[in-house]
């Protein structure tokens, strides 16, 4: 009888920490876990834009020259609309842009932001993951509340799957 008790026993801890684990997964905010986009440079170049007034309402924090990528799973919904496949990345290049006898530099890359689409998993934020890599770094963790930082200005493009990028043929 002894034995089977501390099987049974064993069994119930396996089960409480299984449990505490997926709770803890649970908790866990939409952005965390995105992974740098190895090779963006190499996807389909969408458009490219340099805010270099304080002026523009966008100056603090995203002043500089932006160059906007998608992977190719995003490429046919920027293009012809409708929801963003489950795969779909879209980044945000910019680079610190400095005047120079006529005409803006780029300089020093000031950070890629990042959404990547997975319905399910990043329903809280429009299905959209959210990062930001500063610099050259490759290390994420720098998107302390999805929903504020970034979702709540993406909402007002809820026609195109909260993409502000249009396609440039
Ligand atoms: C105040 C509004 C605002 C906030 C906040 C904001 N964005 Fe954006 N984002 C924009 C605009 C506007 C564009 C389009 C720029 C262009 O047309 O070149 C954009 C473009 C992008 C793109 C390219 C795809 C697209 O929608 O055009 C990515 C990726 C992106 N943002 C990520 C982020 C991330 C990550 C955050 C949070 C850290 C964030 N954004 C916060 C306004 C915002």
């Amino acid at each position: 009888m002894k034995p089977s008790r501390f099987l049974l026993g064993g069994v119930f801890t396996i089960l409480a920490v299984v449990g505490l684990s997926l709770s803890v997964e649970a908790f866990q905010t939409p952005a965390q876990g995105l992974l740098y986009p190895e090779g963006y440079r190499s996807w389909t170049h969408v458009k490219s834009m340099l805010i270099h007034s304080k002026d523009h309402p966008l100056y603090d924090p995203f002043g500089g020259l932006h160059h906007v990528y998608v992977n190719d799973k995003g490429l046919k919904a920027l293009k012809n609309g409708g929801a963003y496949p489950d795969g779909s990345i879209l980044v945000f290049d910019l680079y610190d842009a400095k005047e120079e006898g006529g005409a803006y530099v780029a300089t020093d890359r000031k950070f890629i932001g990042l959404m990547v689409k997975d319905a399910k998993k990043y329903a809280e934020t429009g299905g959209w993951g959210w990062e930001v890599f500063k610099g050259n770094s490759k290390t994420g963790g720098n998107v302390a509340d999805a929903k504020k930082d970034c979702f709540t200005c993406h909402a007002s493009q809820k026609a195109t799957d909260y993409v502000f990028s249009k396609y440039q043929p």
